[in-house]
Formats: structure tokens, C-alpha cells, sequence
């Protein structure tokens, strides 16, 4: 066995929407993009650091808008593959995020925003076919591949398309939208939920990682142990259907 190379966390988005950068011997893996109109301030904290040319992948948690919204400059400004779920081109292609019926809000101040925030949309794009690397299952593992101690979760619940990134040097889990710690949110849960059994499920494969914190696309990080003690509200929980 070599030598395990180590996995740097950085963080160059805001409270509301973070934008993760995990340096790597590869070179940098961004978890997620934002809204649209975002990049210029991307492109700017990120070159601070390094060449955006240092970007080697974009993992991308899952299509929502505020994930995917400037993915497309990403990937016309750089050579970076971009690692997702199978389910998630087609969604991304859409430029909406997909709000099967039977999904809701998880507590009233979600549904406020969603009220608010009325539109979901964000600039729709086709991938270049020999720029992605797809998930389809807990198999397809494409940093574990490289060598790297990293393993992509498949997390569904907030959407079919959720997946996740488990660093076990660390114990960190980045887990997109599976779990939040933002204001709006209540008991960690995100405040928009496609399927509460399988968000729920979601959380149990996170806790059966035995992982220190969590680290949320929105909100703060947070003390893994507390899926454990908010686990119990999912179990029956009533969503608010979008009006
Ligand atoms: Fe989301």
C-alpha cells in the first residue's frame, strides 16, 4: 500500500449555498456550482487559490437550481469532468427542478419560501457525452478508482438523483441536500423532500458510516449525531404539498 493521500476541505460559496472545493493529488473536485449568474464570484474566489485549469471534476450532488445553476459555465471554462447521478442529465437538460407528485415541504417556514421563490427553472443544459461520468449504483465508484479516499453515497430522498461523498480520513460526509442546517430548516431536514421513507433511509446509510459531521450544501456543518436524534420526526412525516 502507498501512501493514502490526504483530502483538503475548502469552502468558497456563503451560508446560503456552499460551494465545496476538495484538493486532491488529482487536482480539485468542486462539489456543486449555485444559482445562475454565480460564476463571476466563482471563478474569482476560486482563482485565489489556484488556475480554474486545477479543476479536475464537478461533482454534483443532485440537478436542483441552486446546485446546477452556473454548471454550464463551469464546464465550457474548463476541461472538468463532471461526475453525477444517471437520473440527473436528463433533469439538468429540462433547466426545472423535478417535483414528482407526492414530494412537499418539510415544515412551514420551507413552504414560505417555496411561495416566495416561485420559480424553480435555471438555464438548461445538454453534457457533453465524453464529459461525464455517471452513477448508477453504489458500485460505480470513480474517485475510489483513482486512488482516492473518496466514496460517492447514493443519498435519495430530497431527489431521486441525491448522492453524496463519504471521506472516511476525516469522518466528513458532504451530503448535498440530504440533510440541512440552515435557518429555514427544521431538525436538519431539507426543507423540500421528493420521499420521506427514502430521505429517511438516506440517513441511516449516512449514520451506518459512523461519521463525525456532516457537512451541508446549506447551512452550517453539523454534528453527525444529530441524525440519530432527529431521525424519529421523518418516520410519518406529512410533507406540504407546492401550491
Ligand atoms: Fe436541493
Amino acid at each position: 500500500m502507498g501512501r493514502i493521500p490526504g483530502i483538503t476541505i475548502h469552502e468558497i460559496g456563503s451560508y446560503v449555498v456552499r460551494n465545496y472545493l476538495l484538493e486532491t493529488p488529482v487536482g480539485i473536485i468542486a462539489v456543486d456550482t449555485g444559482y445562475s449568474g454565480g460564476f463571476a464570484k466563482f471563478k474569482d474566489r476560486f482563482e485565489k487559490k489556484w488556475p480554474l485549469s486545477a479543476l479536475r471534476y464537478i461533482f454534483v450532488t443532485h440537478h436542483h437550481d441552486d446546485h446546477v445553476g452556473f454548471l454550464g459555465d463551469l464546464v465550457a471554462s474548463t476541461q472538468a469532468t463532471v461526475v453525477l447521478h444517471q437520473s440527473a442529465s436528463e433533469y439538468i437538460a429540462n433547466g426545472r427542478n423535478n417535483m414528482p407528485p407526492g414530494g412537499g415541504y418539510s415544515s412551514l417556514p420551507g413552504s414560505l419560501f417555496g411561495l416566495v421563490k416561485k420559480d424553480f427553472s435555471f438555464p438548461p443544459l445538454t453534457l457533453p457525452a465524453d464529459r461525464v461520468v455517471t452513477v448508477a449504483s453504489q458500485d460505480d465508484q470513480v474517485f475510489e478508482s483513482l486512488g482516492l479516499p473518496i466514496r460517492v453515497l447514493l443519498l435519495p430522498g430530497h431527489t431521486d438523483d441525491s448522492i453524496g461523498l463519504w471521506l472516511p480520513q476525516t469522518g466528513i460526509i458532504l451530503c448535498g441536500d440530504a440533510a440541512m442546517n440552515a435557518v429555514i430548516s427544521v431538525a436538519r431536514h431539507t426543507i423540500w423532500i421528493d420521499d420521506t421513507a427514502e430521505f429517511g433511509r438516506s440517513w441511516d446509510k449516512m449514520v451506518s458510516y459512523h461519521p463525525k459531521l456532516i457537512y451541508p450544501a446549506h447551512g452550517n456543518p453539523f454534528e453527525a449525531s444529530d441524525l440519530a436524534k432527529y431521525r424519529h420526526y421523518l418516520d410519518g412525516k406529512q410533507l406540504i404539498p407546492p401550491k
